[in-house]
């Protein structure tokens, strides 16, 4: 008898929806490290905490911003999920706490962010629309971050909006996502409807990309010549990053 063969494990991709609907499928080992010197206990991807640092220094935020929670293990996310559950009640759990096995924050991908005060709800940190937050915000998807939990999105998502919680997917889409004003959930359906021979095609910062859909029964294979990078959706395919020149 032949032994199953075990799915390997793998990084998590950049752009892995994960949600109620689509709980993570792949198992992921994160490439973790510490968020910065100063919170070694709060681990997040490693090109997220690069990027995430950058993304802080370059609005003036260091010491006003902090990380208040990143990567978290299944047992975690089950321990915040039943604690949440006891303190707050289930309406409020299922505002704020994704159940184990579909919160993004598994992946190594997701931060939470609070403006530094004394006491931080760890829930449901602040972080205004004022100051040096708004203008991390503002420039977040530059780093390849979104708010994976905006406001007018809770129909989309299932989360309530969560002002602090940012989510890596890298660039081109994370500018692709917030100048369009769409959920991932919207991004990942409309990428779908982009086969290889119709591509969503654009420039960023004088580089032309295009972005395909492509099932996942077949690995994207490689073209001479172009940069491109391939992300598992978590919902059944690939999405190929396809630059024409320069480093993806
Ligand atoms: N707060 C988000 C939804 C999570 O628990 O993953
Ligand atoms: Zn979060």
């Amino acid at each position: 008898m032949t032994a199953p063969v075990r799915e390997k494990l793998r990084f998590p991709d950049a752009l892995m929806l994960v949600n109620a609907v689509h709980p993570i499928r792949i198992a992921c080992r994160p490439d973790l490290v510490p968020v910065d010197a100063e919170h070694p206990d709060i681990l997040l991807d490693r090109r997220a905490a690069g990027l995430l640092n950058a993304c802080i220094r370059a609005v003036g935020g260091q010491g006003q911003i902090v990380p208040v929670s990143g990567w978290r293990s299944r047992k975690e996310q089950q321990a915040i999920w039943d604690d949440t559950l006891e303190k707050e009640g289930a309406a409020f759990a299922q505002k704020y706490v994704a159940r184990p096995g579909c919160s993004e924050h598994e992946t190594g991908l997701a931060i939470d962010l609070g403006l530094a005060a004394p006491h931080i709800d760890f829930i449901r940190p602040d972080f205004p629309d004022s100051g040096v937050c708004a203008a991390f915000r503002r420039r977040a998807a530059e780093f390849g971050f979104i708010l994976r939990y905006p406001a007018d999105k809770q129909a989309v998502t299932g989360i309530a909006h969560e002002p602090w919680h940012f989510r890596y997917v890298g660039v081109p889409h994370a500018m692709l996502i917030a100048e369009r004003g769409l959920a991932l959930e919207e991004y990942v359906a409309l990428l779908r409807r982009c086969p290889p021979g119709a591509p969503l095609e654009g420039r960023q910062m004088g580089r032309a990309f295009c972005v395909y859909f492509q099932p996942e029964a077949g690995f994207p294979q490689p073209q001479p010549g172009l940069h491109r990078t391939c992300s598992r959706d978590n919902c059944g395919g690939w999405i190929v990053t396809q630059w024409q020149d320069g480093e993806v």
